[in-house]
């Protein structure tokens, strides 16, 4: 593996994938799904080539649920109750995602650690996932919270392909916030989610795009 360079997205099935469609992409949340609507926002501005075909929430209280309604995106809830284990509920996600056709999964404040084999090896490299600090400094819940508490000065955001571990996949995109400013926790969640919603749909963009190439952990950016 070390030194091969793939080329993302790289299944045989996308391989004639031209820059000129938008990739099918499903995004997976639990919450507020406020990236998944700067997704949706950049789409609608032309800036995003991405169509997203599903939304696929564990809650079916999120309130990603109500902006995917708004824009006719279909919704399809996978609740953990209703699935006698972790790696059931990750089979149900496969299948979503093989009967939508999706070519990239857009994690976005989804809160399950996605544990299913079958799962992780048939979308490896096409599951990413935003985290809100620089990686591998502060993985996990509240991350932000965790930097500012610790007196970080400079935080920021990780974009990064999702593998069995917690937030540590490869990195595909980061970029530091300076939360020396802040004077809570609060304030710095905010100020990197706004990064966050700059950077999310355009590094979904540059997927469509077929600008990234993995050469062992190290995700590089093709220019041109
Ligand atoms: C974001 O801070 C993201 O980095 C983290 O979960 C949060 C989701 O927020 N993974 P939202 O649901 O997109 O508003």
């Amino acid at each position: 593996m070390e030194g091969r360079k793939i080329k993302i997205p790289m299944p045989s099935a996308l391989s004639s994938r031209s820059d000129r469609n938008p990739i099918r992409i499903a995004v997976l949340a639990s919450g507020r799904g406020s990236n998944f609507q700067a997704i949706i926002d950049s789409i609608k501005a032309g800036a995003c080539s991405a169509d997203i075909v599903v939304l696929i929430a564990n809650k079916p209280d999120a309130k990603a649920i109500g902006r995917a309604r708004e824009n006719n995106i279909p919704v399809e809830i996978v609740e953990r109750k209703s699935f006698p284990s972790r790696e059931a509920l990750d089979e149900r996600i496969k299948e979503l995602l093989d009967k939508y056709g999706v070519e990239l999964a857009v994690l976005a404040g989804y809160m399950l650690l996605l544990k299913g084999k079958k799962l992780l090896d048939s979308y490896r490299n096409r599951i990413i996932n935003i985290h809100p600090a620089l990686l591998p400094s502060f993985p996990g819940v509240d991350a932000q919270k965790q930097a500012f508490d610790y007196g970080a000065r400079i935080s920021g955001i990780t974009i990064h392909f999702v593998d069995e571990n917690l937030d540590a996949g490869p990195i595909i995109y980061q970029e530091a916030v300076d939360i020396s400013g802040c004077r809570t926790a609060e304030e710095a969640a905010h100020k990197i989610l706004e990064a966050e919603h700059r950077a999310y749909p355009k590094v979904v963009d540059s997927f469509a795009k077929g600008k990234y190439v993995l050469e062992g952990r190290r995700v590089k950016y093709v220019r041109g």
